[in-house]
C-alpha cells in the first residue's frame, strides 16, 4: 500500500472520471543517450554513454534509445560495444533512430548486426513548413517517402531473422501538422508493417516543438487514436519537448486521452527548453499512489551521475530532485513542519505542510528541510538547536533568544547554520 493519497482526494471520491486521472505507470523510452546527447554542448563520450545506460538500466528503464548509429561514428562504436560485449540485459530493448534515407536505413541495421531485440525508429518530418520550405514535397511525396522507408526497414530486417524487431516510426512536428494528414502517413507506414496485437508497432507523436497548449495536443493524441486504422496493433507513444515550459501536462493529458508509451529524459535534458523530464512524470504518480515501475530511492546518485554525463548542472529548484526543494527558510512554513513531524505517526498517510513528498524516499533527509535565514522564524530555530543538539527550549527562551538571532541575520544577511545558531546561543546565555 502506498503512503500517498491516491486522486481525486477525498471529498471528491463519489465523482469518478476515470479518464482524469493516469492510474498505472506507461511504458517509459529514455531518449537521453539520443535526443538528450545530441542537444548537449559537448556530446558523451563513449565512457559516459556507458555510465549514462548502466544508471538508466538501474533504475528500471526497458526501452532505452541508445543513438542514432549512422550520424556519428561514436553512436555506432557504441552501439556495437553494447552488442559485442553482451551488455544488453535479457529484459532491455535498446532503441535506435534513423532518418528516412536509404544510406542512413542501411547503415542502422548494419549497426544493428547480431543484436537479441531492437526497436528501429524511422523518422520524416510531416508539417507544412517543413514539406514546403525545407523538403520541398508535396503531400503524397511525403507518403510515398514514408512508405518506401518504411518497406525498406521490413526488408532489411528479414535479412535478419534472428532479431525480434519492432518497428516505430514518429511523424515529426506531428504537433505542427494537419491531423487527417499525419493519420494519411501513419496509415501508409502500418499498411507497409502490417503490425498484429501480438506484434504491435509503435507510432510515436512528438511535439518536436510544443506550440500549444497541453490540452490542445492531448485531444491531437485522442483524435489519431480514435482514427488511425489498426489501433489494437499499435503502442501510441509521445515524445514531449518543452518549449512553453509544458511537457510534463503535456505528457500526462496524453496519458489521459489514451496513450501508451512516454519518451523522455532524465531531469529533462534535450533540446532547446529540454525533452520530457521522465522523472517528474515518474514521481507524480508515485506521489498519487500509483508506483511508477522505475527507482528514484537513490535520487542524489542519479543526479550526480547525469551531471557528469551531461557535464550540465541540475537546477536548484528542480522538481523532486534540486538541492533547495525540501527546505524551507520561511518562519511559518518551519512552524507547521515541525508541529507536523512532532504529531505525525510511521503509518499515516503522507500528509505533510509544504513537503509533497517524503524526502527520504528518494534517499534525501530531513536535515536540510529547515534552513534558518532572516525569512525565519522561532520554529526552525529551536527545530535547528533540537534536532541537532538535543537542546529543548522553553517558550518564552525560544522566543527572546529568535530576536537575537534575527538581528545577527539582519545585520549580515546570510543564512545561519544549526552551529551558528548553538554558538551564538552559548554566547548570550552561558553560565560560567
Ligand atoms: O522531437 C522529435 O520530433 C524527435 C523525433 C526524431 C522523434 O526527436
Ligand atoms: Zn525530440
Amino acid at each position: 500500500a502506498s503512503k500517498y493519497r491516491s486522486f481525486p482526494p477525498v471529498g471528491l471520491k463519489d465523482r469518478t472520471w476515470p479518464d482524469q486521472v493516469v492510474s498505472k505507470p506507461p511504458v517509459w523510452c529514455s531518449v537521453d543517450l539520443r535526443d538528450g546527447n545530441q542537444a548537449l554542448i559537448e556530446p558523451m563520450d563513449v565512457a559516459r554513454k556507458m555510465k549514462m545506460f548502466e544508471t538508466l538500466v538501474a533504475i528500471g528503464f526497458k526501452e532505452i534509445e541508445v543513438g542514432f548509429p549512422s550520424a556519428s561514428q561514436i553512436e555506432f562504436d557504441f552501439l556495437r560495444m553494447l552488442i559485442e560485449e553482451n551488455r544488453i540485459p535479457d529484459d532491455v530493448t535498446i532503441q535506435v533512430l534513423t532518418q528516412a534515407r536509404e544510406p542512413l536505413i542501411r547503415r542502422t541495421f548494419e549497426a544493428l548486426q547480431g543484436v537479441p531485440r531492437a526497436i528501429v525508429h524511422l523518422y520524416n518530418a510531416t508539417a507544412p513548413v517543413m514539406r514546403r520550405v525545407v523538403l520541398g514535397m508535396d503531400e503524397d511525396q511525403i507518403v510515398a517517402l514514408a512508405e518506401t522507408n518504411a518497406r525498406m526497414f521490413k526488408d532489411l530486417a528479414a535479412e535478419q531473422p534472428a532479431t525480434q524487431w519492432t518497428f516505430q516510426y514518429s511523424p515529426e512536428m506531428y504537433s505542427n501538422t494537419e491531423l487527417d494528414f499525419s493519420k494519411r502517413v501513419i496509415d501508409a507506414v502500418t499498411a507497409v508493417w502490417q503490425p498484429t496485437p501480438e506484434r504491435k508497432c509503435i507510432i510515436n507523436l512528438p511535439t518536436t516543438v510544443e506550440c500549444s497548449t497541453p490540452n490542445i495536443f492531448a485531444d491531437m493524441v485522442e483524435w489519431t487514436i480514435r482514427h488511425v486504422e489498426r489501433r489494437d496493433s499499435i503502442v501510441i507513444s509521445v515524445h514531449p519537448h518543452n518549449d512553453r515550459g509544458t511537457g510534463t501536462a503535456t505528457a500526462e493529458l496524453s496519458l489521459m486521452a489514451g496513450a501508451d508509451r512516454l519518451e523522455g529524459c532524465l531531469f529533462g535534458n534535450g533540446e532547446r527548453t529540454g525533452n520530457l523530464d521522465l522523472v517528474n512524470v515518474a514521481l507524480n504518480l508515485y506521489t498519487q499512489g500509483v508506483s511508477p515501475g522505475l527507482d528514484f530511492s537513490q535520487i542524489d546518485e542519479i543526479r550526480r551521475t547525469v551531471e557528469h554525463c551531461n557535464q550540465l548542472p541540475v537546477h536548484p529548484r528542480h522538481p523532486y530532485v534540486g538541492e533547495l526543494v525540501y527546505t524551507s527558510f520561511s518562519g511559518s512554513h518551519q512552524d507547521a513542519i515541525k508541529k507536523a513531524f512532532a504529531a505525525r505517526r510511521e503509518d499515516d498517510i503522507w500528509d505533510m505542510p509544504y513537503l509533497p513528498i517524503d524526502p527520504k524516499d528518494l534517499g534525501r533527509s530531513y536535515e536540510a528541510v529547515i534552513r534558518v535565514n532572516s525569512q525565519s522564524g522561532k520554529g526552525g530555530i529551536s527545530y535547528l538547536l533540537e534536532s541537532e543538539y538535543g537542546l529543548e527550549l522553553p517558550r518564552r527562551l525560544q522566543i527572546e533568544f529568535s530576536q537575537v538571532v534575527q538581528q545577527h541575520m539582519d545585520a549580515t544577511g546570510k543564512e545561519f547554520s544549526a552551529k551558528d545558531i548553538y554558538e551564538l546561543f552559548e554566547r548570550e546565555y552561558r553560565v560560567d
